[in-house]
């Protein structure tokens, strides 16, 4: 198995382009099954979850055509059955957002319900009841969550308990076709639900207020085809942002969505660091010095982001000072904290609460990725750590990076894949 072996002590320096955002593309992709029409999907990050999200699309009849640039068309009116099977559900929960485009738009789904996950229970009752709302039927029988309508969904006044990402965007997939009028109440606002929304606007869906709490959509008969370009990752670049705070570097990230980032940039501000933006870029300058200790609180966008928690770990964990970080979206996402204790860090967990004492040095260790955001946090250690670390299970980070050791290797660090 592929390992990260990472020589800490660079101060990174240099320029790297963002990739697009995993977390638009993925349901940008499933939404494509809401139209017989050919579309195009530009700027896909190259990662193991968008290759699953198409192997899932193949799966199902549709054409699949991906060029060297990471352009993809798709091709739906050849589909041939509406099955998400458990052999791709559970290496990839997000195949739970074909769900509600294709019992809107065929009428039946069959999508096994995702299990367990290492960060949290991550329960999908929300997406189902909203459908439900609107006129699904769903069984969960055999591991698979079984939905069907007869005719085309209902317009519904939906209202989320809890501020869900991946719920939010099922459910406004499914209402594009439904008929009549839809509204989400205490919808999520984050970017990655705005580009899809934006997607599907520009295949012919009627939506307001995407950005805000309440989305309204205006069900069609049917949606076209059209090309359109996903968003930059704004959690890859608040990553190389803290690589250059945590190692004393300067880089910049261009081709990125300076906007998506405010909650992000105000705290590395707040460390010390010198945060220049121009209208696609952002420029993260630590001249030298070191990092100082923040407050972390997540929270739905647009607060803190809970996929950049693990990375202020780190960087705290090597700042003057204690800072505190309470991570409030998911109840197990501190596993990174028991890797850096192999690394010297000094961190205490109660609860959702790690309180981080900020050490002179982190020494280099073997370490094992526990999930996506734990394994980037367990790079940025490594950066800065004296010696070697080697990182196990790194597909964890494969996911959700591309090209992780190119994209910092061309920023001076000493990074590479190794077999063992
Ligand atoms: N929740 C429920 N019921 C539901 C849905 C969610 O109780 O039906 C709870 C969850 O258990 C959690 C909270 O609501 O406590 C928020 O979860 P959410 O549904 O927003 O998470 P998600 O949609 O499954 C997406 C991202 C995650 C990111 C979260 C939070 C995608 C594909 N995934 O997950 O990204 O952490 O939103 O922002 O968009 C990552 O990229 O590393 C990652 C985990």
């Amino acid at each position: 198995m592929d390992k990260l072996l990472i020589t800490g002590g660079v101060r990174l320096n240099g320029v790297v382009r963002a990739s697009g955002a995993k977390n638009a593309a993925l349901p940008i992709l499933a939404a494509t099954l809401l139209t017989k029409e050919l579309i195009t999907i530009k700027n896909l990050p190259h990662l193991h979850d968008i290759t699953t999200m198409l192997e899932l699309l193949g799966s199902m009849g549709c054409g699949v055509v991906v060029d060297e640039k990471m352009s993809v068309q798709l091709d739906v009116s050849t589909l041939n059955n509406s099955e998400a099977p458990y052999e791709l559900v559970k290496t990839m929960r997000a195949s739970i957002l074909v769900l509600g485009p294709l019992v809107s738009h065929f009428g039946k789904a069959i999508v096994s319900l995702p299990g367990g996950c290492a960060i949290g229970s991550r329960p999908v009752d929300l997406h189902l009841r909203g459908l439900e709302a609107m006129g699904a039927n769903i069984v969960v029988e055999g591991g698979d969550i079984i939905a069907s309508v007869d005719g085309r969904l209902k317009g519904a006044r939906i209202f989320f308990d809890k501020v869900t990402v991946t719920g939010t965007e099922n459910l406004l997939m499914a209402a594009t076709l439904a008929d009549g009028q839809t509204i989400l109440e205490n919808a999520a606002r984050e970017p990655e639900v705005v580009d899809l929304a934006e997607c599907l606007i520009a295949m012919g869906a009627k939506i307001t207020g995407h950005g805000t709490d309440t989305i309204v959509i205006d069900g069609v008969e049917a949606l076209h085809g059209a090309t359109y370009p996903v968003m930059p990752d704004r959690i890859e670049t608040g990553t190389f942002l803290v690589a250059a705070a945590i190692t004393g570097g300067k880089v910049k990230v261009t081709d990125t969505d300076v906007k998506s980032l405010e909650a992000v940039l105000s705290k590395l501000e707040e460390t010390g660091a010198k945060v220049t933006c121009g209208e696609d870029w952002i420029e993260v300058d630590m001249e030298g010095r070191r990092p100082k200790a923040v407050n972390i609180s997540t929270a739905p966008y647009p607060a803190f982001p809970t996929d950049m928690q693990a990375q202020f770990v780190a960087l705290n964990s090597v700042a003057e000072g204690v800072g505190r970080v309470i991570e409030n979206i998911f109840e197990n996402r501190f596993m990174h904290v028991d890797e850096m204790l192999r690394m010297g860090a000094d961190i205490e967990v109660t609860g959702n609460t790690a309180i981080v004492r900020g050490c002179n040095s982190l020494k280099g260790a073997p370490v094992m990725a526990t999930d996506l955001r734990a394994s980037a946090s367990l790079v940025l250690s490594a950066l800065v750590a004296n010696g070697d670390t080697k990182i196990d299970r790194i597909y964890h980070i494969d996911r959700g990076y591309e090209c992780i050791e190119e994209k910092f290797g061309s920023l001076g660090a000493k990074i590479s894949r190794v077999l063992n």
